[in-house]
């Protein structure tokens, strides 16, 4: 399905992976990079590790130049200061080109509520990170200054149970006009290399979040081989 816009491909993985094995994960993801390489443009990719992995993966994918960009899966309210266990915008700035932020898992486990959610995408603002603002349903409050959106169905999560393409359509479409700054709106969800064309043909969707299926290079790769034939596939 040709596109006017990049197609978002957003792996989070979540709190997985030791230094060790997200070093392994970038090997092997070189391996297959070398092997098939990948024509990716009108596909943006961008990969959430742990932030205590982020240098040393920042450094790697320039050593290997694969085309991936970062994102953190959280940041501080606060700029800085005594603030234990917080990593800022500042902080991240030099690391990443983008964050996450309200994540159903750090809503429920770190009982994260809007106007703490506010203060992060004002953070974020701050140290020139885009925030990707996760929603669990279209009627929930969206901070003015996003512009980038992922709808994540709770039940949906790490389940195998993905959202249908033609709902999480529906949804975007509603997002969309109940909010007309967005300019991206994501689904995640259970998205595999064998259900993800199906989102890439639905043109409300702009990209997607894949969690577990982010976890193997192997399969990583093979679902943005799945997005980059996709794009280019005659309607
Ligand atoms: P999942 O996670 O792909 O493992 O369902 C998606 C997410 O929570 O971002």
């Amino acid at each position: 399905m040709a596109r006017t816009t990049p197609f978002y491909i957003i792996g989070n993985w979540k709190s997985n992976k030791t230094v060790e094995s997200a070093v392994q994960w970038f090997q092997d993801m070189q391996t297959l990079w070398r092997k098939e390489p990948l024509d990716v443009s009108g596909v943006i990719i961008i990969l959430c590790p742990s932030t205590l992995h982020l240098t040393t993966l920042t450094s790697l994918v320039k050593l290997f130049t694969l085309p991936l960009q970062f994102g953190a899966q959280d940041i501080s309210p606060n700029l800085s200061g005594a603030f234990t266990g917080d990593v800022s915008g500042e902080m991240l700035a030099s690391l990443v080109d983008y964050t996450l932020i309200g994540h159903s898992e750090r809503r429920k486990y770190h009982a994260e509520n809007e106007s703490e959610l506010q203060k992060k995408v004002d953070q974020a603002a701050k140290a020139g990170i885009e925030p990707v603002y996760c929603v669990q349903s279209a009627e929930m409050t969206i901070p003015q200054n996003c512009k980038i959106v992922a709808y994540e169905p709770v039940w949906a999560i790490g389940t195998g149970k993905a959202e249908t393409a033609e709902n999480a359509g529906q949804v975007a479409g509603q997002l969309k006009s109940r909010h007309p700054q967005l300019s991206t709106i994501i689904y995640g969800g259970s998205v595999t290399h064998e259900n993800v064309v199906s989102y890439v043909q639905t043109a409300a969707l702009d990209g997607v979040l894949p969690g577990g299926a982010s976890l193997d290079a192997q399969k990583f790769y093979e679902l943005i081989r799945q997005v980059t034939q996709a794009i280019r596939a005659p309607t």
